[in-house]
């Protein structure tokens, strides 16, 4: 069973940097063409240098995901360049705001982002795919599962939870098309959003995590390659954590 069929399209909005970066690195390896969504000031020579070097077709578009006419235009052009059956929805911020007080703008900063613009990029998709089917996997985050010690940002969490709902409203939905929707929840990984942080506290985040460390992004875009291809045939609607054991603890 192939992992992924070379020659088809994939759609990795956030592939710019970071875990989207890696997804789009594994799998333009697999031989499948990327069309990658990221803000318009995105620096985009990681994303052209990565599938230039495996020799794929590829297209990067500025795109803010809160924007859903924009976005709906961006992956219906992805079909210029083959049929689209693979989508990762990547594109996330953090905002690490204390509750009480917290102004309606730093609430949909964080929620417009995580939760409206992947349902945005899921219609897209789902519209880009149509009855030829296809798979979709949207990070989350172990943010949707559980309430991180020592961090405040209940908004992240509110809209990863809701991703991972969504993604499994949507698995229900367009099931009798052929279109798997699953969720993928990261722990802690080392990318520019966790490498701000100072390094006691990504200290602390590795030592309440049983494998004892932060995921390096590698580690998350395979399990994401699985959940994408044909070996998860049968994966619909769940969750995976990709967490170290975090969750177990
Ligand atoms: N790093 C972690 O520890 C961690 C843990 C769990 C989940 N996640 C999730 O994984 C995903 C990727 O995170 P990362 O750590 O690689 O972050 P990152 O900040 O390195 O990358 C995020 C990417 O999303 C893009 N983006 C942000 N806002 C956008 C918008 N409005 N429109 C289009 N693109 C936008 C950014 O330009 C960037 O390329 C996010 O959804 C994040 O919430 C990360």
């Amino acid at each position: 069973m192939d992992e992924l069929i070379a020659g088809r399209v994939a759609v990795v909005t956030g592939g710019a940097r970071g875990i989207g970066l890696a997804v789009v690195e594994a799998i333009a390896a697999r031989g499948v063409a990327v069309v990658c969504l990221d803000t318009p000031d995105a620096d985009l020579d990681g994303f052209d240098a990565a599938c230039r070097a495996a020799g794929v077709a590829s297209r990067g578009v500025g795109v803010d995901v809160r924007d859903q006419a924009a976005v709906r235009d961006a992956v219906a052009g992805a079909r210029d360049l083959g049929r689209v059956s693979y989508a990762v929805n990547c594109a996330g911020v953090d905002g690490l705001v204390e509750s009480a007080g917290m102004s309606a703008s730093e609430w949909n900063r964080v929620v417009d982002v995580d939760l409206d613009g992947v349902m945005y990029a899921c219609q897209a998709e789902h519209d880009a795919m149509g009855r030829l089917g296809g798979s979709i996997v949207n990070i989350a985050s172990m943010s949707g599962h559980i309430v991180n010690r020592g961090v405040t940002h209940a908004a992240y969490s509110a809209a990863k939870a809701g991703v991972i709902h969504l993604s499994k409203a949507l698995a229900v939905e367009w099931a009798p098309l052929g279109i798997r929707v699953n969720s993928l929840s990261p722990g802690y990984t080392l990318t520019a959003m966790t490498r701000r942080n100072p390094p006691e506290v990504n200290a602390g985040f590795a030592a309440q995590t049983p494998l004892g460390r932060l995921a390096q992004v590698e580690e998350v875009a395979e399990p994401v390659v699985f959940l994408l291809g044909d070996r998860a045939s049968f994966v619909t609607g769940t969750d995976l954590l990709v967490d170290g054991g975090f969750c177990a603890w």
